[in-house]
């Protein structure tokens, strides 16, 4: 297969969720149509003994969450697909957002009972900011279901897309019997399948043929369908997959992760409609991944992912080209070239050493300590340079010290060195002339993750004090003096390791209030790295 077809054939994407939504329900799903697992329940145990794929630390183990992400790559139906995890818990990191950034589109899933939540909300603005292909499965519709049309109206009020049912639930909870595919003008039933295995029998039956259609999903149903078909004809926006490829447009699915019904449905539909590896901007100008030999970026810093190795693995998405094993290749951010070798696909608790990848990829390469988050790489004669990978704003910060005064030193090189994977941010006082070290997390699990890193791989014993601040802002307007801001009583003056001057405030109406009290003021919730 040439270089080109095996690109083409590659479709990388990330399913988001609230936790509890049903995403390693239909990962497991995805993975059992491809033949990569034989039983779902595989992926993730949850507080159980079940080996959770991205088991990696301790801290993972002990809790039975999944704190880092990872890649599962498998085949199915011609395509080579690569899913990237987003960790599933309530608290996130930096990671679940920066993974968005190595994925050409996300699956959003909903649950039908509760619609769009909190972390919907947020993982859905990153989407945004990339104007990657977002498309939607409403899962648990074997449960009382939300009115699917009220769904659908959350859904662009409260997200701000357009959406466009492919297909349409047939009833829910008990009386959920299938889905109608609204392109084949089908209705498509399934048989009870057993938890945890792909088999059971699906009919397809053309809408027209009313008396096979009765006699599946009774009169009663039918009817309801015909009503909500034309209903649906009228009243919602119409398929455009230009739309649907600028993330303008949700193409919307229903479905039983926990059943199988309508999942392998969407999964075809949404290869079909999805994207082959975008092409990433570098300099400015677009990179094609076909025309273009070997490059790739940096999305993801991971130290000590196996206790035995104490390893850091940088994971890296190749955007254009072919890797061969034992490439040399030009680290652009460090001015040197150097060899990739042994890179790994890593999934389950297994690496796997890989001789080839192509664009669309994902790879995890040794770290000598070299990378940094949103570091490029390229054949030594290109001049390819990746836009850099926005900094995400901390929602909790706490002043972080350690208990032994004397370990000074050791303190402040395990919290860089955290900081640099990206796991943390941390921040110093501005002006204070105290020395103690402000941290600020996506979520809030990562305190616990650094603390118990600093202690188990550092030796240091850290007390955290939280701090009441929510929203963090840079400044980017460029003429600003931090010294000059007139803030609310409520701020606070921070800067960043690179000396940027910050501000950090407990609600958006300071924020608000500072705008407006200084003329010329320009914040930002994103830097750069
Ligand atoms: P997450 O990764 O988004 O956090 O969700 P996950 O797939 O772990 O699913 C959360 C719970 O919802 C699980 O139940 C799972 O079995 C259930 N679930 C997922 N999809 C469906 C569905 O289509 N219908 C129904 N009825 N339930 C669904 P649990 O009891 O928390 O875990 P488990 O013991 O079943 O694994």
């Amino acid at each position: 297969m040439s270089v080109k077809e095996e690109i083409n054939k590659r479709r990388t994407f990330a399913i988001i969720s609230h936790p509890d939504a049903g995403k390693t329900t239909l990962t497991e799903k995805f993975l059992l149509y491809g033949g990569a697992i034989n039983l779902a329940g595989s992926v993730k145990g949850k507080a159980t003994a079940r080996h959770a794929v991205s088991d990696w630390m301790e801290i993972e183990k002990e809790r039975g969450i999944s704190v880092t992400s990872s890649v599962m790559q498998f085949n199915y139906g011609g395509y080579c697909i690569n899913i990237l995890d987003t960790p599933g818990h309530q608290d996130f990191s930096e990671d679940t957002y920066r993974t968005l950034m190595a994925a050409d589109s996300a699956v959003m899933v909903i649950d039908a009972a509760k619609g769009v939540e909190p972390q919907t909300r947020k993982l859905f603005k990153v989407c945004g900011m990339r104007g990657i292909p977002i498309f939607t499965f409403i899962n648990k519709l074997d449960r009382d279901a939300n009115d699917t049309f009220e769904l659908l109206d959350e859904i662009e009020k409260e997200l701000g897309i357009a959406t466009c049912p492919i297909n349409w639930p047939i009833g829910c909870g008990k009386m959920f019997k299938g889905v109608y595919d609204r392109q084949k003008k089908a209705v498509v039933t399934y048989s009870d399948t057993e938890k945890g295995t792909k088999e059971g029998e699906t009919k397809h039956i053309p809408i027209d043929d009313a008396k096979a259609v009765e006699e599946a999903i009774g009169k009663e149903r039918m009817d309801i369908l015909n009503d909500e078909i034309d209903l649906l004809d009228g009243a919602s926006d119409s398929y455009d997959l230009e739309a649907i490829r600028a993330g303008k447009l949700t193409p919307v699915f229903f479905g039983s992760a926990l059943t199988n019904f309508g999942v392998e449905i969407f999964l075809k539909y949404f290869l079909e409609m999805t994207t082959t590896p975008l092409a990433r901007r570098s300099k400015g100008e677009l990179i094609d991944p076909v025309d273009n030999a070997f490059s790739a970026f940096v999305f993801k810093i991971q130290a000590n992912m196996n206790k035995a190795h104490r390893d850091r693995i940088a994971f890296m998405r190749i955007c254009s080209g072919k890797y061969e094993s034992n490439m040399e290749v030009k680290h652009v951010q460090g001015g040197k070239v150097m060899r990739l070798s042994r890179p790994q696909q890593i999934m389950a608790d297994e690496r796997k050493i890989l001789d080839e990848a192509y664009a669309g990829d994902i790879i995890g390469v040794f770290d000598p300590g070299i990378f940094s988050i949103g570091d490029t790489l390229c054949m030594q004669g290109d001049d390819i340079l990746y836009e850099g990978i926005p900094t995400f704003a901390p929602e909790h910060f706490a002043r972080v010290r350690q208990i032994d005064t004397m370990k000074r030193k050791q303190f402040v090189k395990g919290i860089t060195q955290i900081a640099q994977e990206g796991a943390i941010q941390i921040f110093q006082e501005y002006n204070t002339g105290l020395e103690e070290i402000i941290v600020g997390v996506v979520g809030v699990l990562q305190f616990d993750v650094l603390k118990y890193r600093l202690e188990n791989e550092y030796n240091v014993e850290i007390k955290l004090d939280p701090l009441p601040y929510e929203h963090i802002r840079w400044i980017v307007s460029a003429e600003t003096e931090l010294d000059k801001i007139v803030g609310t009583s409520d701020m606070k003056k921070i800067k960043d390791l690179k000396d940027r001057p910050l501000l950090l405030f407990i609600n958006e109406w300071s924020v608000g209030m500072t705008l407006d009290r200084n003329k010329g003021l320009v914040l930002s919730e994103f830097g750069t790295e």
